[in-house]
């Protein structure tokens, strides 16, 4: 069955860009083979080991393209306001023309595919469908892996169906006798830019991730928020876990922490609390639908995980390593000289005859053998604490959002809002430190609303406005209950002062008790404590006085906090909700009260 609009799009894009040739992409395990045997030939992939990694590359980038490019990436809306202050804008004719320039003739010497995917299971009524047209072979076996690629997605999307245009390119045209490079890119031209009111997307100049993978980021977040706002649900950069504690008793658990700071890992840990399960939905986005129950039901629109893998270890992420045996496609990790990946964190001592990232002989710790940014891509089917419902068309229904960031000081392990308005407050103000996930300094604060400061497709301020809205739309006491929790809190000698990963459960249990009224909590000016106690530290040995600055509230801190809450307020004008600015001066008032000793009150 043919589309239409899709047929005519084909045809205008192939005449822009000129390819030797035009393929649509079945999804086929051929297909997947076809892509890897492409990549090896061109010496963009490297087979690796068949007894280590069966049916698995190692793919290495130009080192000019290893990150998401958030200075080039582009909201074009009709009007500026409406992609706000923390988007690019640029004017979507002018953008268009200067895109059009581009993408003329850059597909010259290559292949035009065509992949037509779909975000969520095929045909659930919350999938969404796309098509990916692009140059690259990387980002065809890779998008196969991420998303449900082929002729079932057409046949759902019929004659007249709608769909999301994604063009992409690495736009670099190659003349008649000219050979391709290892890593084809425009190291001069990179422009990620989307086109909200038309559903569009245009990708030029890079390969990697996030910026070429144009179900993701492009679609499932930029995109599906203005769609989200306009239809009234959320598409969100989310994890979403099955929690089972030890009675058998089940939640779902969602939780927004910027990019690199610990959604895969949460989404799969493993409790080292006895008793308790968790179980894998999704591990970096979730689109949410209130249910006919009134409840918020979330999907993962993904079918695969594009994971950081340094850091990610037996130790530290047993169930992503369980997932990689097979059938894996690894970027910009280390080779070692028996055909195996490695990066820092998958075991203590790196292995002898180490090639790092850039094809050189490992020197030890002087330079990372592997990329910060490196990643692994895998389907998601493949992990094996993946949930049975993770696939359920209906999507599971939440109990309890997290909120989070990767803070030093000042935020404690967890807190819960007192209300919804305070919880979209707590996302609202979230900061982080930046990572290697974005091309840019590392380690520096910023804020990040609800991890989509790169991610949101519209003005930020209308957005939280979008969030406050949910409490008219079913009753309140259906809503998830909120926490902000952070794992990234150091001490005095610059070391995490709690042990992250699998400890986190001990976190997830006490959120738990807070959601059926057991767990006991205790009221502070930034929202409510663990009271003590009150968290399971069975078997955890810390270092002393860890767990007193892990949830202390430091109101000097808090109040340097404050100022920078208003200043990154005051960029959004008038478009800032009220309920968002009362709950400054709330915070501010109620620290302020803390802060003065009682005599002088
Ligand atoms: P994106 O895919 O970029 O959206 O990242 P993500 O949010 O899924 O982050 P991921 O789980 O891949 O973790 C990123 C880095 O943080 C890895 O190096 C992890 O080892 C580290 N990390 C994850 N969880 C914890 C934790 O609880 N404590 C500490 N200290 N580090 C953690
Ligand atoms: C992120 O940066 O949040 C990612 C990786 O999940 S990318 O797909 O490159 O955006
Ligand atoms: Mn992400």
């Amino acid at each position: 069955m043919r589309n239409a609009k899709l047929d005519t799009w084909v045809e205008e894009v192939a005449a822009l860009c000129k390819p030797d040739r035009v393929h649509w992409c079945d999804g086929s395990a051929a297909e997947h083979d076809e892509m890897i045997r492409l990549m090896v030939h061109a010496g963009t992939a490297v087979p690796l080991s068949g007894d280590k990694r069966p049916d698995s590359v190692l793919v290495r980038s130009h080192p000019a393209d290893v990150a998401r490019v958030e200075d080039r990436t582009f909201i074009c809306s009709a009007r500026p306001e409406d992609a706000g202050p923390t988007n690019n804008w640029a004017d979507p004719a002018e953008m268009k023309a200067t895109l059009n320039g581009l993408f003329d003739g850059c597909m010259a010497g290559r292949t035009m595919y065509v992949i037509p995917y779909s975000m969520g299971p095929v045909g659930s009524p919350i999938a969404n469908i796309g098509v990916e047209i692009t140059d690259s072979p990387y980002v065809v076996a890779n998008m196969h892996l991420m998303t449900r690629v082929g002729t079932r997605v057409l046949e759902v999307l019929g004659p007249d169906g709608e769909f999301v245009r994604g063009l992409h390119s690495v736009g670099m045209p190659l003349g008649p006798n000219e050979p391709d490079v290892p890593w084809p890119h425009n190291i001069e031209h990179k422009y990620i830019t989307h086109f909200p009111e038309t559903r569009e997307i245009m990708s030029f100049g890079s390969g990697y991730g996030g910026n070429a993978l144009l179900g993701k980021k492009c679609h499932a977040l930029r995109i599906a928020s203005v769609q989200a706002r306009d239809e009234g649900w959320l598409a969100e950069h989310m994890l979403i876990l099955k929690l089972t504690n030890p009675e058998g008793r089940t939640y779902y658990i969602t939780g927004a922490f910027p990019s690199a700071c610990g959604k895969t890992n949460l989404a799969m840990l493993e409790p080292t609390l006895p008793g308790w399960k968790v179980q894998t939905v999704g591990e970096d986005i979730a689109w949410m639908k209130l249910g006919a129950d009134g409840r918020l039901r979330a999907i993962n629109p993904e079918a695969g995980f594009f994971g950081v893998a340094p850091g990610t270890g037996m130790g530290s992420n047993p169930n992503a390593m369980r997932t990689l045996t097979d059938r894996a496609i690894y970027t910009n990790c280390a080779i070692t000289g028996d055909g195996d990946v490695w990066w820092e964190g998958m075991s203590d001592e790196p292995p002898g005859d180490l090639t790092d990232w850039l094809r050189r002989p490992y020197q030890g710790t002087l330079r990372k053998a592997a990329h910060p940014n490196a990643r692994f891509t895998v389907a998601a089917q493949q992990c094996p604490v993946i949930a049975d419902e993770w696939e359920d068309p209906a999507g599971v229904p939440i109990d309890a959002i997290l909120f989070g960031g990767r803070r030093t000081n000042t935020i404690p392990l967890v807190t819960e809002a007192f209300d919804w308005t305070h919880g979209t407050f707590m996302g609202a103000t979230a900061g982080s430190e930046t990572t290697a996930a974005a091309v840019g300094a590392v380690g520096q604060l910023r804020r990040d609303p609800m991890a989509m400061l790169p991610f949101c497709g519209y003005n930020m301020a209308d957005y939280w406005g979008h969030w406050l809205s949910f409490e008219g739309r079913t009753e309140t006491s259906k809503l998830p209950k909120v926490f902000f929790v952070n794992w990234f809190r150091k001490g005095a000698d610059g070391k995490f002062l709690w042990p992250g990963y699998g400890d986190n459960s001990r976190v997830l249990k006490w959120v738990t008790e807070r959601i059926e009224g057991t767990g006991q909590a205790v009221d502070t000016p930034i929202g409510r404590l663990p009271a003590p106690g009150a968290l399971d530290l069975s078997g955890l040995s810390l270092h002393d006085g860890a767990m007193d600055q892990l949830l202390s509230v430091d109101v000097d801190g808090w109040l340097s906090e404050v100022a920078l809450i208003r200043e990154h307020f005051g960029r959004f004008g008038d478009r800032l909700p009220d309920a968002m600015a009362r709950s400054v001066d709330e915070l501010e008032a109620r620290l302020q009260a803390a802060g003065v000793p009682a005599g002088a009150r």
